[in-house]
Order: structure tokens, then sequence, then C-alpha cells
């Protein structure tokens, strides 16, 4: 059984946060964000603006595009870290549909790596569980977990919703070619949201006995980053990834249309081309815009590419996401 990629729908708050403006907040400049990202402004969650609704919102367009009802899909996964409720947001999802059929849906937590997950869950899902129209959304909210005073984190984040729909097919007309999905927890201290120490497993000792119960409520501390080492992973791992989800595909890298990675910084977009011989005229990039939008930067730039006639039917892209965990993974697709 092959899956297709039928749809493609995004959403981005209204709140839009320049360079300058993060310049009035904390020391930094928009000619430094600039040349060490390639970042100029991002969008921001405020006001009555949610997740959920962006979520909903880049949902229904990619249902549209498909031309599917709510009420024909069998899954919706939400990849997200940041989710409207910490047992999950993909039920919200699911209701504010108005799916009356009641899809199962499920959250997949794998920070920058969630799109590519999802998608590959999606698939799996459709050739083995006998599923036919797979909602994979990409959405997260880090600028509620983002130290607003740490000039080295603060700058690089946004926030976003981008959905796929991906469904059943024959094996001819199938969409999926290769894949390639990784994560080492050992990396974890390099980029992390963690719940604050003193707070984990505070209500018992190492025995397991009773301490001071009843525990303190827990909290989850700020995004904590050494970026060079983000980078240099990124910058090892996601070739290494492409070309072997490439040769899974039996493809070269030059049947590669598109190059779309996670949109985290120009300088590892950048860098990865260059490894993967992909020339810049065919590497996707909006990150200027949104900054690092986390699960929702692979679909947000992939519709911002289908809807502007960049991407065309029967086209081949890499995409491949990074990021906390961590986590890393490539995935080669017909669009
Ligand atoms: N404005 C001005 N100066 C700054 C800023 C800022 N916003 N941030 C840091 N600096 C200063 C530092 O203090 C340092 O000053 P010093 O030399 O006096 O000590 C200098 O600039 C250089 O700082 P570095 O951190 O070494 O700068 P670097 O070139 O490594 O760039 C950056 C930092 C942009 C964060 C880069 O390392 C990067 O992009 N890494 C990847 C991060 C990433 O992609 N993370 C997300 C992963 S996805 C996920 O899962 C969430």
């Amino acid at each position: 059984k092959g899956c297709k990629l039928v749809g493609c729908g995004s959403a981005v708050p209204t709140l839009q946060i320049s360079n300058d403006d993060l310049s009035k907040i904390v020391d930094t400049n928009d000619e430094w964000i600039s040349v060490r990202t390639g970042i100029r402004r991002r969008r921001v969650l405020s006001g009555r603006d949610n997740l959920t609704n962006l979520a909903a919102e880049a949902a229904r367009k990619a249902l549209e595009m498909a031309n599917v009802d709510p009420n024909d899909l069998d899954l919706i996964l939400m990849c997200t870290s940041t989710p409207e409720d910490l047992f999950g947001g993909a039920p919200q999802i699911q209701k504010e549909l108005g799916c009356k059929t009641n899809p199962l849906s499920y959250d997949i937590t794998a920070a920058c790596s969630g799109f590519v997950l999802g998608l590959i869950s999606a698939a799996c899902h459709i050739r083995g569980g006998g599923f036919q129209n797979v909602l994979v959304i990409g959405a997260d909210a880090l600028s509620r977990y983002v130290d607003w005073t740490d000039r080295g984190t603060c700058i690089l984040f946004g926030d976003a919703a981008g959905a796929v729909l991906v469904q059943a097919c024959n094996s001819e007309e199938d969409g999926l070619f290769g894949f390639d999905l990784h994560s080492d927890g050992s990396g974890q201290r390099h980029l992390n949201a963690a719940i604050r120490e003193n707070e984990s497993n505070s209500a018992l000792d190492s025995n397991g006995s009773v301490l001071g119960f009843p525990p303190k409520r827990s909290s989850y501390s700020c995004i904590q980053m050494n970026g060079k080492e983000v980078f240099r992973f990124a910058v090892r791992c996601v070739p290494q990834s492409i070309e072997s989800a490439l040769e899974k595909a039996g493809l070269p890298a030059s049947s590669i249309d598109w190059l779309l990675l996670h949109q985290a910084n120009q300088r590892i977009i950048d860098a990865v081309a260059t490894r993967l011989e992909v020339p810049s005229d065919r590497v996707i990039s909006n990150l200027a815009n949104y900054g690092n939008t986390s699960a929702a930067s692979i679909p947000l730039a992939l519709d911002e590419a289908v809807r502007s006639g960049k991407v065309k039917a029967g086209q081949t892209i890499a995409t491949a996401g990074f990021g906390a965990g961590l986590t890393w993974g490539s995935a080669i697709v017909r669009w």
C-alpha cells in the first residue's frame, strides 16, 4: 500500500516582532541577528490567539486543498512540544474541526523533528493499519517557553502551525520514497526545556519512601540551549540522514527538486545544501519571516512554496527535521 501528500495548509499569529523590536528588550541588533541566523522577524501568539486555533486553521486549509471532509479523517497527529493541555492537544483539534466521527487523535512530542516523525507515523498507520486519511499537524508556541531576557535564545523562535494531509493510495502512486529517523538522549543537555530539577521526584527519596508529601506542583524551565553544539550537531547529522534516506529510496542527490529543512538557521540550511551539493535556487527558506517555529516550520514553508507555485505536483522533496531530544530525521517525498 502507498501513501501520498494531498493537501497542505498553515496559519501564523497576527503579532509580528521585528529584530528592532527585540533590540528594545535585550542587548542585540538587527545586523547581529540577520547575519548569524537569517531571521528578520517572527510571529508570536498574543491576545485571543491560541495554538489550538492556529492548528485547526492550518488543518482546515489542508483539508480544503485536498477536498476531504473532516468526517473522512481517521487519524489526527498533532506534532507539538507546547500543547495547550499537558495531556495532549490533538483531541481539541478534532473538536475544532467538528469531526462527528471522532477520528483517533494524539500528540507526538519531538520538538523540531516532530513533523517528520509525524509524517512517517502517518505512513506507518496507512501501510500497516488500514487508515485512509491522516492529518499531520506541526504546531508550536515556543514563545511561551522562551526566556525573553536571554538574547542567545529569544531571537530565534516564533509561533506557527502547518498541516499536511496524507492519504492512502496504490503502490504505483506512493509518494514516500525513503526515510531515516534518529534520537540521542545524551545530547539533551545541549537543548531542553526540562522540568525544574528541585521539583522532580520531590516527594520520594532514593528508596521510594515518602518524604515531603504532597509534592510541589511542577513547572518547566525556559529553553536552555548551547547554540554552538546544536549547530555542530545539525550540520553533521542532517546531511548524513538525508543521504541515508536517499539511499533507502534508491535515488541520487541530483534527483532532489527541493531541499526543505527545518527552518532553524540560514547558516545551517546553507551548510547542509552545500554538503549535499543542492544549488541554492532549489532550497526552500522562509525563516527570515518566521524564525524557528519548531514542529511547524516544515509544513509552513511547504505550504507557502506550494501556494506560491514554487513546488509543483510530482516534484521530489528532501525534508529533514532536527532539534531537541536530540532527535533528527529525514524523508524523501513527492508533492
Ligand atoms: N545579539 C548580540 N550578541 C549576541 C546575541 C544576540 N542576540 N546572542 C549572543 N550574542 C553574543 C554572545 O554573547 C557572544 O559574545 P562574546 O563573544 O562577547 O562572548 C557572541 O555574540 C557570540 O555568541 P555565540 O553564541 O558564540 O554565537 P554563534 O555564532 O554560535 O551564534 C546562534 C549563536 C545563532 C544561536 C547559533 O549558535 C545557532 O543558530 N545555533 C543553532 C541553534 C538552533 O538552531 N537551535 C534550535 C534547534 S531546534 C529545536 O529543537 C528547538
